[in-house]
């Protein structure tokens, strides 16, 4: 037998990768903020610094950086004002800054956020540190038609990093409750991604939590060289589209060290996605870590180079899942999930060449997005139905160099 799922409660490992993953996060923390070469809060402790940066921006002689304080530029904080022009303002400050920027966010305040984009390129690199909480407009009028399908949104920056330990709160309930997948009588509109990057370069976003995202909680397009560790992922297991983490068009990309527990899929890895590496995650309640759908609409996908390791997901409706429309064309290759382990998954390891999510049933079509070289290794723990294994592959371009191993 090749393979080690089993439909017998097996929970030994779960002690010891936990208490791994706890003990690491705990160390990211204590570390610090990364690439930065004097620490925030030295810097705003300085009765001078707090002078200059009335005047709109500071410098300081003694450190590298320029420290831009959110509260500096009009923001309440206290929850219920708007503080929408108040942070594009602080960001078009930082991002001017000849020296490298940290744009803070004060801790112990919640600002209030309608649709926000924040666009580089900035003069040197920017690190927004978030201490306190961002939390979205509740009133979905206050999006326009136009643009329902983001809040905030970071584009074209290079040398971004986001941490801080803050939280950004979607504030998704009324959203929610008006989707078309909970109420069958609307019909389907999209709704904000609560975190967007698109176009950055040498991204990093550390120890942060999103929480009870409008829909998707944070999305990766178009991006190179990018680290997403520590990041805390929560809204119920009953949010609809709520996915923790999407990835297209980008190339570079890590995750580690993230909890990651919605109403959709932890992880979903769409078109364009080359050389992904993601350790040590924890996924559940949600669909689980899903490569597609692919060839949608008859459209190409690429997507090569992935590795998922070092996975854990509880409950969740899928393990490692791959999916591709009938009538598409391109590949997923060079595809590895190991050391995974499944407690209570629906669908442990499935290919589906044949997925259809549409209202109409698909139409057979001979061409296929092409699925190779997948491997999956070490998978172990428990399934809640018969088949731990599915392969549904296609007819005309069948997957191959499929390997299941201990
Ligand atoms: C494969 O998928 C197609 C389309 O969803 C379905 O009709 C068929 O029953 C599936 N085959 C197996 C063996 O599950």
């Amino acid at each position: 037998m090749a393979y080690q799922i089993t439909n017998k409660p097996q929970l030994v490992l779960w002690p010891s990768l936990l208490t791994l993953l706890f003990l690491s996060g705990a160390l990211e923390a204590a570390a610090g903020t990364g690439t930065s070469t004097s620490s925030v809060s030295s810097i705003s402790s300085s009765a001078t610094d707090d002078a200059a940066a009335a005047t709109g921006r500071r410098s300081l002689a003694a450190a590298s950086q320029s420290v831009f304080r959110l509260d500096r530029y009009g923001a309440c904080g206290d929850g219920s004002h708007d503080d929408t022009q108040a942070l594009a303002r602080a960001w078009k400050a930082a991002c001017a800054s000849p020296r490298p920027a940290v744009l803070l966010v004060p801790g112990g305040k919640r600002y209030l956020l309608k649709l926000v984009s924040l666009s580089g390129p900035c003069k040197s690199s920017v690190m927004v540190t978030l201490k306190g909480t961002l939390v979205a407009s509740p009133d979905r009028s206050d999006w326009s038609d136009e643009d329902r399908r983001h809040w905030i949104v970071f584009r074209q920056v290079d040398r971004l990093t986001v941490n801080g330990g803050g939280t950004v709160d979607g504030n998704g309930e009324t959203w929610w409750k008006n989707s078309c997948k909970i109420n069958k009588a609307l019909p389907c509109k999209e709704a904000p991604t609560a975190l967007s990057f698109h176009y950055c370069t040498s991204l990093r976003v550390q120890d942060l939590k999103i929480v009870n995202s409008q829909q998707i909680h944070m999305s990766i397009e178009d991006c190179t060289g990018v680290q997403l560790t520590g990041l805390s992922i929560t809204a119920p297991g009953t949010s609809p589209n709520t996915d923790g983490i999407h990835i297209t068009h980008s190339n570079d990309v890590q995750v580690t060290n993230c909890k990651i527990k919605t109403g959709d899929d932890c992880l979903s890895i769409e078109s364009g996605t080359n050389n992904l590496h993601v350790s040590q995650v924890v996924c559940g309640p949600g669909h689980g870590i899903s490569i597609g759908s692919l060839g949608d609409d008859n459209s190409r996908a690429e997507v090569s180079g992935i590795t998922i390791d070092s996975v854990q997901l509880y409950g969740t409706t899928n393990g490692a899942r791959i999916k591709t429309y009938q009538g598409g064309s391109g590949y997923a290759k060079d595809i590895t999930f190991q050391n995974m382990v499944m407690y209570n998954v629906a669908n442990p390891i499935i290919i589906d060449q044949n997925y259809c999510d549409k209202a109409t049933p698909c139409e057979a079509q001979e061409s296929a997005v092409e699925v190779s070289n997948v491997v999956f290794k070490n998978i172990k723990g428990t399934t809640v139905t018969k088949d731990a294994i599915k392969l549904n592959c296609s007819m005309h371009v069948p997957c191959h160099g499929i390997t299941a191993e201990h």
